[in-house]
C-alpha cells in the first residue's frame, strides 16, 4: 500500500472512532475596533437559532467585552479556572437565549507563565468543552499577542473580520499573512462589515480576495457583507445583541444570510487525532 493510501486509511479509521468533536474558530482582525466582537455575539446567537450548540470564549484578555455587549456580568472568568482551580463547567456563563460564554477577565496576560500544573488543567478543561459543543467561537483581541496567535494557529478555521477602508485591510492583509507564514493549511474566511452599500462591499470583498490569493497563495473564502448599520450602535448602546435587538435590521439580515451560507458550505473537519486543537495548542506552547 502506497504510503498517501495508508495515511488515508489511518485517517479514515481514526475518524470513525473520533467522537464528534466542536469546530474551532477564531475571529480575527487587523485593526481594532472593526466589529469583531458583535460578529462573533450574533454569529454565536444565528448558529444557535440552527441548532448548534455553541460557546464564544472571549480570548480578548484584560480587554474583553462580550458580557458587555450582552449587558449581563460574568461572575466567574477564565482566570477563576486558574486561580481557584475551578472546572470549566464552573467558569460557563449564560447570556441571552441560552448563549454558552466564557469571559475573558483581566490578570491573565501570558499563558507561558502559568504554572505547569495550571497549563494541564487547562488542556484537560478544554477536552471537556470540545466534546460538549458543535462550534467554539474565539473573540480575539485586535492584532496578535504570542499567546493569542497560538489559539489562532490551533483553530480549525479562522473569520477575518475588516470594513472597507483601506486601513482596516490593509492590516487584515497583514493579520492573514502572519497567520498564513506560520499555518499554511488554514483555512481564512473573511467578513466585510460596516458596508456603506452592498456594492461598495462586494467590490472590496472581491478585490480583496484577488490580492490575498496573487501575493500570498491561500485559499481564502468570502463569507459576507454586512452593512454599517445604526441598528448595531443602537444595539450597543442598548446592550442587546443586534439580531436580538432588531431582527429585521440589515445588519441581522445580513448575518443570518452570512450564517445560511456558512452552514450550507462547511464540510467535516478531518483531524489527525482527537482533541486535536489541545494538542496543536500544546505543541506551540511547549515548542
Ligand atoms: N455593522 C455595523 N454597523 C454599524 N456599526 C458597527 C457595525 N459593526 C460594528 N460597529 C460599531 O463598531 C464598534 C466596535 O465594534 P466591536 O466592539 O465589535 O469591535 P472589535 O473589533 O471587537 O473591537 P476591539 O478590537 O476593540 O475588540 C461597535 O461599538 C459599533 O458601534
Ligand atoms: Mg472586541
Amino acid at each position: 500500500m502506497k504510503h498517501d493510501q495508508a495515511e488515508g486509511l489511518r485517517r479514515k479509521l481514526n475518524s470513525i472512532h473520533t467522537p464528534k468533536e466542536a469546530k474551532t474558530i477564531s475571529i480575527i482582525s487587523g485593526k481594532g475596533g472593526v466589529g469583531k466582537s458583535n460578529f462573533a455575539l450574533n454569529f454565536s446567537l444565528t448558529l444557535m437559532s440552527k441548532q448548534k450548540k455553541v460557546l464564544l470564549f472571549d480570548l480578548d484578555v484584560g480587554m474583553g467585552n462580550i458580557d458587555i455587549l450582552m449587558g449581563v456580568r460574568a461572575n466567574k472568568t477564565i482566570i477563576d479556572m486558574f486561580e481557584r482551580k475551578l472546572s470549566v463547567h464552573q467558569i460557563i456563563e449564560t447570556g441571552p437565549n441560552g448563549l454558552s460564554y466564557i469571559a475573558a477577565g483581566t490578570g491573565l496576560t501570558n499563558f507561558f507563565k502559568l504554572s505547569e500544573g495550571d497549563k494541564s488543567h487547562f488542556y484537560e478543561q478544554f477536552k471537556e468543552l470540545l466534546q460538549m459543543y458543535d462550534y467554539i467561537l474565539f473573540d480575539m483581541g485586535a492584532g496578535v499577542t504570542e499567546d493569542g496567535l497560538f489559539f489562532i494557529l490551533a483553530s480549525d478555521e479562522c473569520i477575518v473580520i475588516t470594513t472597507p477602508e483601506p486601513t482596516s485591510l490593509t492590516d487584515a492583509y497583514g493579520m492573514i499573512k502572519h497567520v498564513i507564514n506560520n499555518q499554511k493549511t488554514m483555512p481564512v474566511h473573511i467578513v466585510m462589515n460596516r458596508s456603506s452599500t452592498y456594492q461598495e462591499g462586494l467590490k472590496s470583498l472581491t478585490r480583496f480576495k484577488e490580492v490575498v490569493i496573487k501575493f500570498l497563495d491561500v485559499q481564502i473564502t468570502p463569507l459576507g457583507i454586512i452593512p454599517d448599520d445604526k441598528a448595531v450602535t443602537q444595539a450597543v448602546i442598548r446592550q442587546v445583541p443586534y439580531v436580538l435587538y432588531n431582527e429585521k435590521s440589515k445588519a441581522a439580515k445580513a448575518i443570518k444570510e452570512l450564517t445560511f451560507n456558512y452552514l450550507s458550505n462547511s464540510k467535516e473537519i478531518e483531524r489527525a487525532s482527537p482533541f486535536y486543537f489541545v494538542r496543536k495548542l500544546k505543541q506551540f506552547i511547549e515548542r
